[in-house]
């Protein structure tokens, strides 16, 4: 299994960071699941009966989202971090749920299971990997989407210029403190205002233009290619098979 040396989400405390903060330090976080919801709603009305692929799935909150909007699925949640396995085991528990200790890297060397899945998802995840190996997992995605399947990526996306970059960080700070103090934590305003510098900054974000990503995606194979959401460097695009 390949790791990059920068790889903390096995450190329990991290995790906690994360699942404890998300709402409040991912820009929209809950309008891009949201979002995410109504298109695979749109895209398939009975949601019954799919293999959905949650790929860098972290504590499985969005397969719980989509389990409890219709069970009657098979889950596929994929993740490189055992503490959040484990996390995702109780939130999904009751799910007909398959879990996999995998890195995107070992997903993509594994054995090809062609049009297996009728969904395949990923959030703030695929950002880990550089552009060539995006390139692989987009691939290999859409060689095991059956007909008619979907893809959807919410994920944060590299900035055209370093002056854009400036500001979808300037962005990314208000809301963050807007959030905050709407939901009663005004003193705690300015908290996690370096949070966008620590992100540039650490070695294991490797975000790709949005542009880029799209191009790509068409490139693959996939159809009816967009970005459906985007607020900073927030971002949710994905295609059809
Ligand atoms: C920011 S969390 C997102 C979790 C979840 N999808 C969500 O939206 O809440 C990123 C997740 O990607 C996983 N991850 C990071 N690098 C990975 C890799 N190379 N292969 C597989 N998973 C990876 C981490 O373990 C973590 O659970």
């Amino acid at each position: 299994m390949k790791k990059d040396e920068t790889f903390k989400w096995d450190d329990k405390k991290f995790v906690e960071f994360y699942t404890d903060s998300a709402n409040v330090i991912i820009l929209e976080r809950l309008r891009l699941i949201k979002i995410l919801l109504e298109i695979v709603e749109f895209h398939f009305p009975s949601l019954s009966g799919l293999n959905i692929l949650d790929l860098g799935c972290g504590d499985g909150i969005i397969s719980r989202h989509i389990y409890d909007t219709s069970p009657d699925n098979s889950f596929f949640l994929v993740d490189a971090s055992e503490e959040m396995l484990k996390k995702a085991k109780t939130n999904l528990s009751g799910a007909n749920a398959t879990y996999s200790h995998y890195t995107f890297q070992d997903y993509i060397a594994s054995r090809t299971e062609y049009s297996k899945y009728n969904i395949v998802f990923s959030a703030n995840a695929i950002h880990h990997l550089d552009f060539v190996e995006k390139t692989e997992l987009f691939s290999k995605i859409y060689n095991e989407l059956q007909f008619g399947g979907l893809f959807l990526n919410i994920d944060p996306v590299h900035p055209n210029s370093a002056y854009s970059e400036e500001i979808q960080f300037e962005i990314w700070r208000s809301w963050m403190n807007e959030t905050l103090a709407k939901s009663g934590h005004k003193d705690a305003v300015g908290k996690y205002d370096t949070i966008p510098s620590v992100y540039k900054n650490n070695l294991e974000n490797k975000p790709s233009s949005l542009w880029d990503q799209l191009e790509m995606l068409g490139k693959c194979g996939f159809r009816d290619v967009d970005c459906f959401y985007k607020y900073g460097i927030f971002s949710l695009f994905g295609g059809a098979k």
